[in-house]
Protein backbone atom coordinates (compact mmCIF):
# COMPACT_ATOMS: atom_id res chain seq x y z
CA UNK A 1 0.00 0.00 0.00
CA UNK A 2 1.68 3.19 -0.99
CA UNK A 3 2.07 6.03 1.80
CA UNK A 4 -1.10 8.38 0.77
CA UNK A 5 -3.41 5.65 0.41
CA UNK A 6 -2.18 3.92 4.20
CA UNK A 7 -2.94 7.42 5.71
CA UNK A 8 -5.84 8.34 3.92
CA UNK A 9 -7.35 5.03 5.54
CA UNK A 10 -5.47 5.70 8.69
CA UNK A 11 -7.54 9.25 8.91
CA UNK A 12 -10.80 8.12 7.66
CA UNK A 13 -10.61 5.06 9.95
CA UNK A 14 -10.04 7.42 12.38
CA UNK A 15 -12.60 9.92 11.75
CA UNK A 16 -15.11 6.84 11.51
CA UNK A 17 -14.17 5.53 14.71
CA UNK A 18 -15.46 8.96 16.60
CA UNK A 19 -18.18 9.33 14.61
CA UNK A 20 -19.29 5.69 15.79
CA UNK A 21 -18.32 5.81 18.71
CA UNK A 22 -20.31 9.05 19.22
CA UNK A 23 -23.27 8.00 17.57
CA UNK A 24 -22.95 4.94 19.48
CA UNK A 25 -23.52 6.93 22.96
CA UNK A 26 -26.69 8.58 21.25
CA UNK A 27 -28.46 5.13 20.32
CA UNK A 28 -27.05 3.01 22.60
CA UNK A 29 -29.77 1.19 24.12
CA UNK A 30 -27.97 -1.80 26.58
CA UNK A 31 -24.53 -2.42 26.97
CA UNK A 32 -23.64 -4.79 29.48
CA UNK A 33 -20.47 -3.28 31.10
CA UNK A 34 -19.49 -6.80 32.13
CA UNK A 35 -19.93 -8.56 28.56
CA UNK A 36 -17.17 -5.60 26.67
CA UNK A 37 -16.15 -6.16 23.79
CA UNK A 38 -19.50 -6.71 22.32
CA UNK A 39 -19.93 -7.79 19.16
CA UNK A 40 -22.73 -8.97 16.83
CA UNK A 41 -22.39 -11.53 14.38
CA UNK A 42 -25.28 -11.44 11.66
CA UNK A 43 -25.99 -14.53 9.31
CA UNK A 44 -28.97 -15.88 7.17
CA UNK A 45 -31.13 -14.09 4.36
CA UNK A 46 -33.14 -10.88 3.84
CA UNK A 47 -34.70 -10.62 7.45
CA UNK A 48 -31.20 -9.65 8.41
CA UNK A 49 -29.15 -8.66 5.43
CA UNK A 50 -28.44 -4.74 5.44
CA UNK A 51 -26.57 -4.39 2.09
CA UNK A 52 -24.57 -7.69 0.93
CA UNK A 53 -27.03 -8.64 -1.65
CA UNK A 54 -26.22 -8.93 -5.64
CA UNK A 55 -27.10 -5.87 -6.37
CA UNK A 56 -29.16 -7.02 -9.50
CA UNK A 57 -31.36 -7.72 -6.45
CA UNK A 58 -34.51 -5.89 -5.70
CA UNK A 59 -33.09 -4.26 -2.09
CA UNK A 60 -30.58 -1.68 -4.50
CA UNK A 61 -33.67 -0.54 -6.60
CA UNK A 62 -36.26 2.48 -6.28
CA UNK A 63 -38.65 2.38 -3.44
CA UNK A 64 -36.39 0.44 -1.51
CA UNK A 65 -34.88 2.33 1.55
CA UNK A 66 -37.35 5.03 0.75
CA UNK A 67 -37.62 5.48 4.76
CA UNK A 68 -33.95 4.96 6.11
CA UNK A 69 -31.57 5.99 4.73
CA UNK A 70 -33.53 7.46 2.40
CA UNK A 71 -31.78 5.63 -0.78
CA UNK A 72 -32.30 2.26 -2.29
CA UNK A 73 -29.02 0.46 -0.15
CA UNK A 74 -29.36 -3.42 -0.40
CA UNK A 75 -31.88 -3.88 2.62
CA UNK A 76 -35.39 -5.38 1.62
CA UNK A 77 -37.70 -3.08 3.80
CA UNK A 78 -38.29 0.42 2.83
CA UNK A 79 -35.94 0.80 6.17
CA UNK A 80 -34.68 -1.06 9.25
CA UNK A 81 -34.78 -4.72 9.11
CA UNK A 82 -34.81 -6.94 11.98
CA UNK A 83 -30.98 -7.35 12.62
CA UNK A 84 -31.11 -3.28 12.77
CA UNK A 85 -33.30 -3.91 15.61
CA UNK A 86 -31.11 -6.68 17.08
CA UNK A 87 -27.96 -4.24 17.27
CA UNK A 88 -30.09 -0.84 18.20
CA UNK A 89 -31.12 -3.79 21.62
CA UNK A 90 -27.54 -4.69 22.01
CA UNK A 91 -26.32 -1.11 22.18
CA UNK A 92 -25.06 -1.55 18.67
CA UNK A 93 -24.20 -0.05 15.23
CA UNK A 94 -25.77 -1.73 12.78
CA UNK A 95 -22.41 -4.35 12.15
CA UNK A 96 -21.37 -3.49 8.88
CA UNK A 97 -21.95 -5.72 6.04
CA UNK A 98 -19.73 -8.13 4.49
CA UNK A 99 -19.65 -7.18 1.24
CA UNK A 100 -19.46 -3.46 2.17
CA UNK A 101 -16.15 -4.51 4.40
CA UNK A 102 -14.64 -6.20 1.78
CA UNK A 103 -14.89 -3.47 -1.02
CA UNK A 104 -13.40 -1.10 1.53
CA UNK A 105 -10.19 0.22 2.10
CA UNK A 106 -10.73 1.19 5.84
CA UNK A 107 -10.10 -2.02 7.50
CA UNK A 108 -10.28 -2.50 11.55
CA UNK A 109 -12.35 0.59 12.92
CA UNK A 110 -15.38 -0.74 10.91
CA UNK A 111 -15.42 -3.99 12.46
CA UNK A 112 -15.96 -2.05 16.11
CA UNK A 113 -19.94 -3.95 16.06
CA UNK A 114 -18.82 -7.03 14.23
CA UNK A 115 -19.74 -7.91 10.75
CA UNK A 116 -23.45 -9.28 8.90
CA UNK A 117 -22.95 -12.01 6.52
CA UNK A 118 -26.62 -12.39 5.75
CA UNK A 119 -27.78 -12.15 2.18
CA UNK A 120 -31.49 -12.29 0.87
CA UNK A 121 -32.74 -14.44 -0.57
CA UNK A 122 -30.71 -17.52 1.17
CA UNK A 123 -30.97 -20.52 3.33
CA UNK A 124 -29.42 -23.37 5.09
CA UNK A 125 -29.68 -24.79 1.66
CA UNK A 126 -28.95 -23.40 -1.87
CA UNK A 127 -32.12 -21.46 -2.74
CA UNK A 128 -33.71 -20.27 -6.54
CA UNK A 129 -32.48 -17.36 -5.50
CA UNK A 130 -28.27 -16.10 -5.92
CA UNK A 131 -26.58 -15.73 -2.66
CA UNK A 132 -24.08 -17.92 -0.22
CA UNK A 133 -26.29 -20.18 1.69
CA UNK A 134 -25.82 -20.25 5.57
CA UNK A 135 -23.04 -22.64 5.89
CA UNK A 136 -20.91 -20.78 3.28
CA UNK A 137 -21.80 -17.53 5.38
CA UNK A 138 -20.14 -19.03 8.27
CA UNK A 139 -17.24 -20.41 5.86
CA UNK A 140 -16.42 -16.57 5.79
CA UNK A 141 -16.27 -15.99 9.65
CA UNK A 142 -14.13 -18.63 9.83
CA UNK A 143 -11.57 -17.57 7.55
CA UNK A 144 -11.58 -13.88 9.31
CA UNK A 145 -10.91 -15.53 12.01
CA UNK A 146 -8.08 -17.45 10.56
CA UNK A 147 -6.80 -14.42 9.52
CA UNK A 148 -7.03 -12.38 12.42
CA UNK A 149 -9.37 -10.23 11.83
CA UNK A 150 -11.57 -10.95 14.47
CA UNK A 151 -9.67 -12.01 17.66
CA UNK A 152 -10.33 -14.48 20.08
CA UNK A 153 -10.50 -11.46 22.46
CA UNK A 154 -13.03 -9.86 19.72
CA UNK A 155 -15.58 -13.08 20.89
CA UNK A 156 -15.63 -12.24 24.07
CA UNK A 157 -19.22 -11.65 25.05
CA UNK A 158 -19.85 -11.53 21.36
CA UNK A 159 -23.70 -12.51 20.26
CA UNK A 160 -25.06 -13.87 17.13
CA UNK A 161 -28.47 -13.56 15.35
CA UNK A 162 -29.20 -16.28 12.31
CA UNK A 163 -32.21 -15.28 10.52
CA UNK A 164 -33.89 -18.18 8.85
CA UNK A 165 -37.26 -17.16 7.15
CA UNK A 166 -38.04 -20.06 5.23
CA UNK A 167 -36.06 -19.34 1.58
CA UNK A 168 -35.67 -23.41 1.30
CA UNK A 169 -39.17 -23.81 1.53
CA UNK A 170 -40.32 -21.43 -0.70
CA UNK A 171 -37.71 -23.43 -3.12
CA UNK A 172 -39.00 -26.46 -2.11
CA UNK A 173 -42.44 -25.66 -3.19
CA UNK A 174 -42.07 -23.41 -5.86
CA UNK A 175 -39.53 -25.69 -7.54
CA UNK A 176 -42.29 -29.07 -6.45
CA UNK A 177 -44.99 -27.07 -7.73
CA UNK A 178 -46.33 -28.10 -4.37
CA UNK A 179 -46.01 -28.71 -0.53
CA UNK A 180 -45.60 -32.16 -0.79
CA UNK A 181 -42.57 -33.96 1.11
CA UNK A 182 -42.28 -30.45 2.35
CA UNK A 183 -42.77 -32.74 6.05
CA UNK A 184 -39.73 -34.68 5.42
CA UNK A 185 -37.46 -31.55 4.07
CA UNK A 186 -38.25 -29.78 7.34
CA UNK A 187 -36.71 -32.01 9.19
CA UNK A 188 -33.82 -32.14 7.01
CA UNK A 189 -33.36 -28.27 7.16
CA UNK A 190 -33.89 -28.39 10.93
CA UNK A 191 -31.03 -31.28 11.19
CA UNK A 192 -28.14 -28.85 8.94
CA UNK A 193 -29.74 -25.66 10.65
CA UNK A 194 -28.52 -27.20 14.19
CA UNK A 195 -25.43 -28.11 12.87
CA UNK A 196 -24.85 -24.93 12.03
CA UNK A 197 -25.66 -23.19 14.60
CA UNK A 198 -23.51 -25.46 16.77
CA UNK A 199 -20.69 -24.59 14.70
CA UNK A 200 -20.85 -21.06 15.53
CA UNK A 201 -20.78 -21.56 18.74
CA UNK A 202 -17.94 -23.66 18.06
CA UNK A 203 -16.25 -21.31 16.44
CA UNK A 204 -16.77 -19.00 19.71
CA UNK A 205 -19.58 -16.58 19.46
CA UNK A 206 -20.85 -16.97 23.15
CA UNK A 207 -24.69 -16.27 22.52
CA UNK A 208 -26.59 -17.41 19.49
CA UNK A 209 -30.16 -16.42 18.77
CA UNK A 210 -32.43 -18.00 15.64
CA UNK A 211 -35.27 -16.99 14.43
CA UNK A 212 -38.73 -19.57 14.47
CA UNK A 213 -40.47 -19.12 10.96
CA UNK A 214 -43.13 -16.38 10.53
CA UNK A 215 -46.54 -17.53 9.43
CA UNK A 216 -45.67 -18.30 5.82
CA UNK A 217 -49.26 -18.61 4.76
CA UNK A 218 -50.05 -15.06 5.75
CA UNK A 219 -47.40 -13.24 3.51
CA UNK A 220 -49.04 -11.67 0.78
CA UNK A 221 -48.84 -14.48 -1.98
CA UNK A 222 -50.51 -16.42 0.11
CA UNK A 223 -53.05 -14.38 0.76
CA UNK A 224 -53.66 -11.96 -2.33
CA UNK A 225 -56.53 -14.75 -3.70
CA UNK A 226 -58.56 -13.32 -0.50
CA UNK A 227 -57.62 -9.83 -0.80
CA UNK A 228 -55.14 -10.02 1.78
CA UNK A 229 -57.97 -11.36 4.29
CA UNK A 230 -57.08 -14.57 5.29
CA UNK A 231 -53.89 -16.75 5.96
CA UNK A 232 -53.28 -20.08 4.49
CA UNK A 233 -53.55 -21.92 7.20
CA UNK A 234 -51.94 -25.06 5.23
CA UNK A 235 -48.57 -23.16 5.07
CA UNK A 236 -49.21 -22.26 8.61
CA UNK A 237 -49.45 -25.48 9.56
CA UNK A 238 -46.07 -26.95 8.03
CA UNK A 239 -44.43 -23.52 9.63
CA UNK A 240 -45.59 -24.95 13.17
CA UNK A 241 -43.82 -28.24 12.50
CA UNK A 242 -40.94 -26.43 11.42
CA UNK A 243 -40.96 -24.62 14.96
CA UNK A 244 -42.01 -27.29 16.61
CA UNK A 245 -38.70 -29.03 15.59
CA UNK A 246 -36.74 -25.97 15.86
CA UNK A 247 -37.50 -25.91 19.60
CA UNK A 248 -36.72 -29.65 20.19
CA UNK A 249 -33.62 -29.25 18.52
CA UNK A 250 -32.24 -26.13 19.85
CA UNK A 251 -33.48 -27.64 23.66
CA UNK A 252 -31.44 -30.68 22.45
CA UNK A 253 -28.95 -28.61 21.71
CA UNK A 254 -28.56 -26.93 25.24
CA UNK A 255 -28.48 -29.90 26.76
CA UNK A 256 -25.65 -30.76 25.20
CA UNK A 257 -23.79 -27.20 25.42
CA UNK A 258 -22.19 -25.79 28.64
CA UNK A 259 -24.23 -22.96 29.43
CA UNK A 260 -27.25 -23.14 27.33
CA UNK A 261 -26.32 -20.99 24.49
CA UNK A 262 -28.67 -20.93 22.42
CA UNK A 263 -32.53 -19.78 21.98
CA UNK A 264 -35.33 -19.04 19.88
CA UNK A 265 -36.52 -16.03 18.31
CA UNK A 266 -40.36 -16.78 18.24
CA UNK A 267 -41.27 -14.77 14.95
CA UNK A 268 -44.44 -16.46 14.84
CA UNK A 269 -46.22 -15.09 17.82
CA UNK A 270 -44.59 -11.27 17.38
CA UNK A 271 -45.55 -11.33 13.49
CA UNK A 272 -49.23 -12.60 14.68
CA UNK A 273 -49.73 -10.21 17.23
CA UNK A 274 -48.38 -7.36 15.15
CA UNK A 275 -50.84 -8.67 12.65
CA UNK A 276 -53.63 -8.41 14.20
CA UNK A 277 -52.79 -4.92 15.77
CA UNK A 278 -52.16 -6.25 19.25
CA UNK A 279 -49.41 -4.24 20.28
CA UNK A 280 -49.17 -0.49 20.79
CA UNK A 281 -48.13 -0.31 17.40
CA UNK A 282 -51.05 0.01 15.40
CA UNK A 283 -51.47 -0.48 11.26
CA UNK A 284 -53.80 1.18 9.32
CA UNK A 285 -53.15 -0.51 5.68
CA UNK A 286 -55.05 -3.62 6.11
CA UNK A 287 -52.74 -5.69 8.25
CA UNK A 288 -52.16 -8.44 5.49
CA UNK A 289 -51.83 -5.85 2.62
CA UNK A 290 -48.30 -4.75 1.64
CA UNK A 291 -47.63 -1.61 1.02
CA UNK A 292 -45.70 -1.75 -2.33
CA UNK A 293 -47.34 -4.55 -4.38
CA UNK A 294 -46.64 -5.08 -7.96
CA UNK A 295 -49.60 -5.39 -10.22
CA UNK A 296 -49.39 -9.03 -11.91
CA UNK A 297 -49.65 -12.03 -9.97
CA UNK A 298 -46.40 -12.01 -9.22
CA UNK A 299 -46.80 -9.01 -6.57
CA UNK A 300 -42.79 -7.54 -7.45
CA UNK A 301 -41.94 -4.39 -5.39
CA UNK A 302 -39.97 -1.91 -8.13
CA UNK A 303 -40.52 -3.33 -11.50
CA UNK A 304 -40.51 -0.81 -14.40
CA UNK A 305 -41.65 -1.39 -17.50
CA UNK A 306 -39.57 -0.41 -20.98
CA UNK A 307 -40.59 2.73 -20.62
CA UNK A 308 -39.77 3.72 -17.14
CA UNK A 309 -43.63 3.12 -16.26
CA UNK A 310 -44.35 1.84 -12.70
CA UNK A 311 -45.72 -2.07 -12.40
CA UNK A 312 -46.55 -1.71 -9.04
CA UNK A 313 -48.13 0.46 -6.87
CA UNK A 314 -46.88 2.45 -3.26
CA UNK A 315 -49.08 3.05 -0.03
CA UNK A 316 -48.89 6.22 0.74
CA UNK A 317 -47.33 6.17 3.94
CA UNK A 318 -45.12 3.27 4.90
CA UNK A 319 -45.54 3.34 8.53
CA UNK A 320 -49.13 2.53 7.75
CA UNK A 321 -48.54 -0.70 6.69
CA UNK A 322 -46.80 -3.71 8.32
CA UNK A 323 -45.54 -5.44 5.06
CA UNK A 324 -43.54 -3.49 3.00
CA UNK A 325 -43.33 -6.38 -0.24
CA UNK A 326 -44.90 -9.76 -1.00
CA UNK A 327 -42.42 -11.11 1.87
CA UNK A 328 -40.80 -8.35 4.11
CA UNK A 329 -42.14 -6.02 6.88
CA UNK A 330 -41.92 -2.69 6.26
CA UNK A 331 -39.31 -0.79 8.78
CA UNK A 332 -42.70 0.11 11.19
CA UNK A 333 -43.65 -3.53 10.48
CA UNK A 334 -40.01 -4.79 12.28
CA UNK A 335 -40.30 -2.26 14.78
CA UNK A 336 -43.59 -3.81 15.57
CA UNK A 337 -41.98 -6.76 15.75
CA UNK A 338 -39.37 -5.95 17.93
CA UNK A 339 -41.49 -4.20 20.37
CA UNK A 340 -42.99 -7.70 20.43
CA UNK A 341 -39.93 -9.23 21.10
CA UNK A 342 -38.06 -7.03 23.40
CA UNK A 343 -38.64 -9.15 26.76
CA UNK A 344 -37.21 -12.33 25.24
CA UNK A 345 -34.02 -10.84 24.24
CA UNK A 346 -33.77 -8.95 27.52
CA UNK A 347 -34.38 -12.82 29.11
CA UNK A 348 -32.01 -14.29 26.96
CA UNK A 349 -29.09 -12.14 25.38
CA UNK A 350 -28.34 -10.80 28.78
CA UNK A 351 -28.32 -13.07 31.06
C1 LIG B 1 -26.17 -11.55 -9.28
O1 LIG B 1 -27.39 -12.14 -9.69
C2 LIG B 1 -27.47 -12.35 -11.10
C3 LIG B 1 -28.84 -12.89 -11.43
O2 LIG B 1 -29.72 -12.90 -10.39
C4 LIG B 1 -26.38 -13.32 -11.51
O3 LIG B 1 -26.43 -13.51 -12.92
C5 LIG B 1 -25.02 -12.76 -11.12
O4 LIG B 1 -24.03 -13.72 -11.38
C6 LIG B 1 -24.99 -12.44 -9.63
N1 LIG B 1 -23.74 -11.80 -9.31
C7 LIG B 1 -23.03 -12.14 -8.23
C8 LIG B 1 -21.77 -11.37 -8.01
O5 LIG B 1 -23.36 -13.03 -7.46
C1 LIG C 1 -38.84 -31.79 -4.21
O1 LIG C 1 -39.40 -32.91 -3.55
C2 LIG C 1 -38.55 -34.04 -3.39
C3 LIG C 1 -39.34 -35.16 -2.74
O2 LIG C 1 -39.95 -34.74 -1.56
C4 LIG C 1 -37.34 -33.62 -2.54
O3 LIG C 1 -36.44 -34.70 -2.41
C5 LIG C 1 -36.63 -32.45 -3.20
O4 LIG C 1 -35.60 -32.01 -2.35
C6 LIG C 1 -37.62 -31.32 -3.44
N1 LIG C 1 -36.97 -30.24 -4.15
C7 LIG C 1 -36.60 -29.11 -3.52
C8 LIG C 1 -35.95 -28.08 -4.38
O5 LIG C 1 -36.77 -28.91 -2.34
C1 LIG D 1 -53.59 -22.97 0.84
O1 LIG D 1 -52.53 -23.51 0.11
C2 LIG D 1 -52.75 -24.85 -0.31
C3 LIG D 1 -51.46 -25.39 -0.90
O2 LIG D 1 -51.04 -24.61 -1.98
C4 LIG D 1 -53.91 -24.85 -1.31
O3 LIG D 1 -54.15 -26.17 -1.73
C5 LIG D 1 -55.14 -24.26 -0.62
O4 LIG D 1 -56.20 -24.14 -1.54
C6 LIG D 1 -54.84 -22.90 -0.02
N1 LIG D 1 -55.96 -22.50 0.82
C7 LIG D 1 -56.53 -21.32 0.72
C8 LIG D 1 -57.65 -21.04 1.66
O5 LIG D 1 -56.19 -20.51 -0.13
C1 LIG E 1 -39.78 -24.59 23.60
O1 LIG E 1 -41.14 -24.41 23.89
C2 LIG E 1 -41.44 -24.32 25.28
C3 LIG E 1 -42.95 -24.29 25.43
O2 LIG E 1 -43.50 -23.27 24.66
C4 LIG E 1 -40.77 -23.07 25.85
O3 LIG E 1 -41.03 -22.95 27.23
C5 LIG E 1 -39.27 -23.18 25.61
O4 LIG E 1 -38.65 -21.99 26.04
C6 LIG E 1 -38.99 -23.40 24.13
N1 LIG E 1 -37.56 -23.63 23.96
C7 LIG E 1 -36.81 -22.87 23.21
C8 LIG E 1 -35.38 -23.27 23.09
O5 LIG E 1 -37.22 -21.87 22.62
Amino acid sequence: MDTQKLLCSVLCCFLLSILSGRQQAVQGHYVPSDIRPLKLFVFGDSYADTGNTNKSQAAWIFPYGITFPGKPAGRFSDGRVLADYVAKFLGLESPIPYEGWKSSSCGIPLLKHGMNFAYGGTGVFDTIFPGPKMTVQIDFFEHLLKDNVFTAKDLEGSVSFVSLAGNDYFTHISTNGSAEGLQSFITTVVNQLAINLKRIHGLGVKKIAVTGIVPFGCLPPFTGKSSFQQCNETYNSFVGFHNLLLNQTVEKLNRETKDSPFFIIDLYASFTSAIKNEGSIKFENPPLKPCCLGVSSEYFCGRVDENGAKLYTLCENPKSAFFWDAAHPSQQGWRAVYSALQATLEQYFLH
